[in-house]
């Protein structure tokens, strides 16, 4: 029997029993883990979560896009219960098994590129991008990297000093490799001087240009890493003559261009690469978070000729491509395929994105709505002319959503940016009772 609120009723936060396991949570766990709201979970499935107190939850945060397909997806759970019959841990140095070959056959087939690949597995996006920049330092026998303002690569030591946002990811953590070289994005909704949103993807390409005449020789540099939506940024979507440039730039350099879909790729934008949406093909795609549908994994998709020159044992890792995450992660792909997931994402962001249209007529503080499918953001502001960004707004706003049972994200270079993350399997009215929540928190706080 259901003991708390459902979904859309108000609820104290955190209840009785989350209450108590955050006095041991605060005792033993950092408070430097965030955490979008003090309530502890004890079941989920597809867009909702059941907390420790019986409260129900719409999930808008889909644990941080690693759940496209929803939580517990019945099809990757029987692949996870088919393969825990045979073994556990594989570890692909000692003896080889077959997911990981079938995995990154699968990778290679749909990943865009009609050129020979390899695939480098590892147990998150940060080694990922470890592996990315790792392989391709390694083949052009070059350390510069070019990375952008505003980005999130990740935790490491070296995605580190890729990712962008000082407070909190790096203030303090330094000093950073030393290869890196950052430039502009093309947030065109803040775009300088009054330049139209092409024109600044213009400027931003020139920038990097020139910089090859007054500040690093190109040869100097192996690769180009970037979002080609910025997710943690703000789920800024640049201009394509942005993602075009920056391949050109490669192509005439001889860089390698890094993609990183950890966050907004596996079906987000209704492609299943956030970077198909601009016609460009890297010559590196990262994936991680929703590849093992729940399970860790990533992996790096690389050109075989950048792969080939490695030594052996140059890559690698004791978990990495874990057999039960690989198996989960064929079946995530099978789950895309069997529900027309891609079509559902497109479908979805459409709903959403006009309900946003709506409330952004109705409230102010609604500066910007962008986004392609469902990886959309909503930027909030104080003032439409100057856009002062409403970073406290925002925080009142989650918490009022939370208060409700909805669990929302926010993200942004202020943290002024709500951003939609829902499992694709979210049923349409969870959609949009979600954004009922969301049109009535703004409502109470404005
Ligand atoms: C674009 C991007 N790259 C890399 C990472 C790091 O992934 P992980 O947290 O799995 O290490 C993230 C995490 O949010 C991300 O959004």
């Amino acid at each position: 029997m259901n003991r708390g609120r459902k979904a859309g009723e108000k609820r104290k936060i955190p209840g009785t029993r989350s209450a108590e396991l955050l006095v041991l949570r605060n005792k033993f766990i950092p408070q430097a883990v965030f955490q979008v709201a003090p309530v502890f979970i004890n079941n989920g499935k597809g867009a909702l979560i059941e907390d420790v107190d019986g409260n129900q939850y719409i999930d808008f945060t889909g644990g941080i896009c690693a759940l496209n397909i929803g939580r517990c997806n019945e099809l990757v759970v029987s692949g996870i219960r088919e393969q825990l019959n045979y073994y556990l841990h594989g570890n692909h140095n000692t003896v080889m098994y077959e997911p990981y070959i079938k995995l990154a056959e699968k990778l290679i087939e749909i990943t865009p590129g009609q050129f020979p690949k390899q695939v480098l597995y590892s147990n998150s996006g940060t080694e990922g991008i470890e592996n990315a920049v790792k392989v391709a330092r390694h083949h052009k026998g070059r350390y510069g990297l070019i990375c952008f303002e505003g980005a999130f690569h990740g935790r490491t030591a070296l995605a580190m000093g890729l990712t962008s946002q000082v407070k909190n990811f790096k203030h303090g953590f330094g000093p950073f490799d030393p290869g890196i070289h950052r430039f502009p994005f093309a947030y065109s909704y803040r775009a300088p001087f009054g330049l139209s949103a092409d024109e600044y993807g213009g400027f931003c390409i020139t920038k990097i240009e020139e910089s090859f005449k007054n500040y690093i020789a190109p040869d100097e540099i192996a690769a180009i890493i970037f979002e080609p939506i910025q997710a943690e940024g703000g789920y800024i979507v640049p201009p394509k003559n942005f993602v075009k440039g920056l391949r050109k730039i490669c192509d005439e350099n001889d860089i390698i261009l890094i993609d990183d879909e950890v966050q907004v790729g596996m079906g987000r934008t209704g492609k299943m690469w956030a970077i198909e949406n601009f016609g460009v093909i890297p010559d590196i795609l990262v994936t991680a978070k929703s590849l093992g549908g729940g399970l860790p994994i990533s992996a790096t998709v690389a050109r075989k000729d950048i792969t080939e020159s490695i030594p052996i044992g140059g890559i690698g890792g004791t978990f990495s491509g874990n057999p039960v995450s690989c198996a989960a992660a064929l079946k995530v792909f099978e789950y895309f395929d069997q529900e027309n997931l891609l079509q559902r994402a497109t479908y979805l962001g459409k709903i959403v994105m006009n309900r946003l249209e709506k409330m952004k007529e109705k409230y102010s503080v609604i500066g910007d709505v962008r986004g392609i499918g469902c990886a959309i953001g909503v930027e909030c502001v104080k003032d439409r002319k100057t856009k002062a960004p409403a970073s406290g707004l925002v925080s009142r706003i989650l918490k009022a959503c939370t208060e409700y049972g909805l669990m929302i994200m926010y993200c942004g270079h202020y943290h002024n940016v709500i951003r939609f993350m829902f499992p694709l399997v979210i049923k349409e009215e969870e959609l949009q009772l979600g954004l009922d929540i969301l049109d009535n928190a703004i409502k109470s706080v404005i």
